[in-house]
């Protein structure tokens, strides 16, 4: 579903203190995760706290349009019964995954080793980003992809009619590149092999290890060998989706810029290879504690409490940490803004081909907030203003980006001025309840006529 309504134009003013419990919504990795192994699987998976936003909902629509039976049983409950490795239907239309890169490469993964058709195609965003990460690896498998010049959508992919397994080195960190290769390996004899030079998020090995796969990851100094067994039968699982600590960053942030703040995020997933904002803010002097560590479906979650950090000084972010936090420099820039000094961010190049080009999206918003950023090809750097000095005041354009959108919000609690977005309607994409959350811990958030 890409049709993106009307644009949602929407202020952020400058609050008080932000307090209260955070309840963050499910996932969006392990969302789109569990429906796409769920489909693969043989009968009924059962899936609890799955992220209702529209990204998923695209990949939900996806995974009925190739004959799985996904159902809605409401409060976050779903179920999908599966049709096995290999047993994937023909759709018989264009599969629309709308704003998510995330659907559409792991989708194309998971049916390019199956002898069916399918075409695939986005919003504007999606349509501009490049896919030919995708369909190279793909075509190793024997999987043929005609899409636009350059690699874009709408692009036609026929699966392999008799797949051979491939031997991947990585030419990127990509998790989803190595997802998707992984998701077609499994339709694939023999064993499929995929190398990263830095660990990515892994939650697709920890969920096909859950379905049952045979999934075998050694690591050295940094870099990963991940190998899958061809031709596992998946068991169908119940799925508890942890919350997403990508979106938790947005009222944790909030909290550590508004003076007097207080909040708390029950139960949020930290996993090591997405926790890097968790570790930065700390370096920085976040007030930032961790409680109530656990295990929760598989993955480890705990509490977060963030209170007002006015001592927080810029860093260096390693770049070894970039892709732990890949999805979190957006926001990282907004604290960075309220810190003394300089925030220098290198080896962020995979910034530049995400929803937008979020080192340009960012520095022409945080200039226009009246803060000063320098930028090259991989990095960037952000002059810190100090606390309480950001003087916001300015329009955004998100460029259909919804980290985009919510960091400049956040921005705007903040600032001394209040901040305006021109699109806040792809928050729906991975955050559909921001605005009310926002608004519950004090945020003073306005949609604004045009
Ligand atoms: C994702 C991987 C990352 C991330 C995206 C979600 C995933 O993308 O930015 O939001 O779920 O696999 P890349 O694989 O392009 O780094």
């Amino acid at each position: 579903m890409s049709s993106h309504g009307d644009p949602i134009p929407m202020t952020s003013h400058p609050t008080g203190a932000l307090t209260g419990v955070a309840e963050i919504p499910g996932d969006k990795s392990i969302s789109h995760r569990a429906l796409i192994l769920g489909a693969l699987a043989v009968g009924e998976t059962r899936i609890s706290g799955l992220l209702e936003g529209q990204d998923v909902l695209d990949t939900a629509a996806a995974m009925r349009a190739f004959g799985a039976d996904v159902r809605d049983h409401g409060g976050g409950t779903w179920s999908v019964h599966g049709v096995g490795v290999g047993g994937f239907a023909e759709p018989q239309d264009v599969i629309d995954c709308g704003n998510s890169g995330t659907g559409v490469r792991l989708i194309m993964g998971a049916m390019s080793t199956t002898p069916i058709t399918a075409t695939f195609t986005g919003d504007a965003s999606l349509r501009s980003r490049p896919m030919g990460r995708i369909t190279d690896p793909l075509a190793k498998f024997g999987a043929q992809a005609h899409g636009r010049s350059g690699g874009r959508l709408p692009i036609t992919i026929e699966g392999a009619l008799t797949p051979v397994p491939v031997d991947y080195t990585l030419p990127m960190p990509s998790a989803q590149v190595k997802s998707a290769i992984l998701l077609a390996g499994l339709n694939a004899p023999g064993t499929t092999i995929v190398r990263e030079a830095e660990a990515t998020r892994d939650h697709t090995e920890r969920m096909l290890r859950g379905f049952g796969a045979e999934v075998d990851v050694s690591e050295e100094g940094g870099s990963r060998t991940i190998q899958l067994d061809g031709y596992p039968e998946l068991e169908p699982q119940d799925i508890a989706v942890p919350r997403d600590p990508s979106s938790a960053a947005f009222p944790v942030c909030a909290a550590l810029i508004t003076e007097g703040s207080d909040v708390l995020v029950p139960g949020i997933g930290l996993n090591p290879t997405r926790a890097g904002l968790y570790l930065t803010l700390r370096d920085m002097g976040a007030d930032l504690t961790f409680e109530n560590e656990r295990e929760e479906g598989g993955e480890p979650v705990a509490d977060l409490r963030a209170r007002f950090s006015p001592d927080m000084k810029g860093v260096d972010v390693p770049p070894e940490r970039a892709a732990s936090m890949i999805d979190e420099y957006p926001v990282l820039s907004v604290v960075a803004s309220f810190a003394e000094g300089k925030t220098h961010m290198p080896g962020v190049k995979e910034l530049r081909v995400k929803e937008s080009d979020r080192i340009d999206t960012m520095a022409r918003g945080l200039e226009a907030n009246g803060v000063s950023v320098d930028e090259g090809e991989d990095w960037w750097t952000v002059h810190g203003c100090g606390p309480k000095s950001v003087s916001g005041g300015g329009t955004v354009a998100a460029r259909l980006d919804h980290r985009i959108a919510m960091s400049f919000l956040v921005l705007g609690m903040g600032a001394k001025s209040a901040v305006t977005v021109d699109d806040a309607g792809p928050i729906a994409t991975s955050f559909p309840i921001f605005e009310p959350l926002m608004k519950s811990l004090g945020g003073q958030l306005e949609r604004t006529r045009r």
